[in-house]
């Protein structure tokens, strides 16, 4: 089975546009995008997030600074996007540059704001099992996954990568919904047999196609993350981490590259704005 994460991620703009269409107060969502420098892929990254929102009767913005920007107007920028009740959600697009720390921007945006999840507050309440903002694509994985798996109930995940961004957040998420978790990255030993035990793999590697047919087994339901730009026969191609090819045949489901976990991330991206709305009105 092929999980069409753009037909599923086109249903829950619909419905989150139905439900913000049919909201009573006057203050509408609103998103704020802080796009540093001129990264080529967080350009095209930021306007598809500006797109989306407006599609769905989100208010977006997007404040541009340049690549020299002191880390204290950015940390300014943020404290004043923080107290300005008409903006519900905050995102500072990654990479940074160098000069700037990180982990200080992150901190900085205001938890209940944090349409990233990317906060210690929201990572903490993520790993404690209470409310939080929940990152994007992990959010967007879990969705797909639901499309096809009925029980989460005692399955054996194995996530390979281990980032902030997707690895830890995508093994907390399941292990709330009482999955077994393996956590898997490049010191790994013995992967693909681990792999090839799993019920659920969702590879976050960004490696084009590692994950082949010897990882895999007829029942595995594959979750894909990876967007690579490969060359492929002299023309360009972007593939993901999974050899698509060669393994749709040999699994349960599987998530296409194009048109898998890349629409979804979006489209959490606004259920996370409408949600930080709605926390912040009551
Ligand atoms: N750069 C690549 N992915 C992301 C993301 O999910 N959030 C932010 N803020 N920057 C990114």
């Amino acid at each position: 089975m092929i999980i069409d994460g753009k037909k599923i991620a086109e249903d829950l703009r619909q419905n989150l546009k139905k439900e913000i269409s049919n909201l009573k107060t006057t203050v509408k969502p609103c998103l704020v995008v802080i796009l540093i420098g001129d990264n080529p892929a967080s350009k095209i990254y930021v306007k598809n997030k500006e797109k989306s929102a407006g599609d769905v009767g989100i208010k977006s913005e997007v404040i541009k600074f340049e690549t020299n920007i002191s880390e204290k107007d950015l940390l300014k920028k943020i404290e004043d996007l923080n107290s300005d009740n008409n903006v519900h959600g905050i995102l500072v697009q990654l990479p940074l540059p160098k000069h700037i720390d990180e982990g200080k921007v992150i901190n900085t945006i205001n938890p209940i704001k944090d349409v990233d999840g990317f906060h210690p507050v929201n990572v903490g309440n993520l790993s404690s099992g209470n409310e939080a903002m929940i990152p994007c694509t992990p959010l967007g994985c879990y969705l797909l996954l639901k499309e096809v798996i009925r029980d989460f109930n005692g399955k054996n995940v194995v996530i390979i990568g281990r980032s902030n961004i997707n690895g830890k957040p995508m093994a907390q998420l399941l292990l709330r919904e009482n999955c077994t978790v393996t956590v898997t990255h490049s010191k790994t030993k013995n992967i693909e047999k681990i792999c090839r035990e799993a019920d659920i793999i969702v590879v976050a590697a960004g490696k084009a196609k590692i994950l082949n047919k010897n990882w895999v087994n007829k029942n595995s339901v594959i979750i894909d993350v990876g967007i690579n730009r490969i060359l492929e026969k002299g023309s360009k191609k972007i593939v993901g981490d999974a050899d698509f090819e060669n393994i749709k045949n040999e699994v349960y489901a599987i998530t296409p590259v194009p048109g898998g976990v890349g629409p979804m991330t979006i489209a959490c991206l606004l259920k996370n704005t409408l949600k930080a709305y709605k926390n912040q009105i009551k």
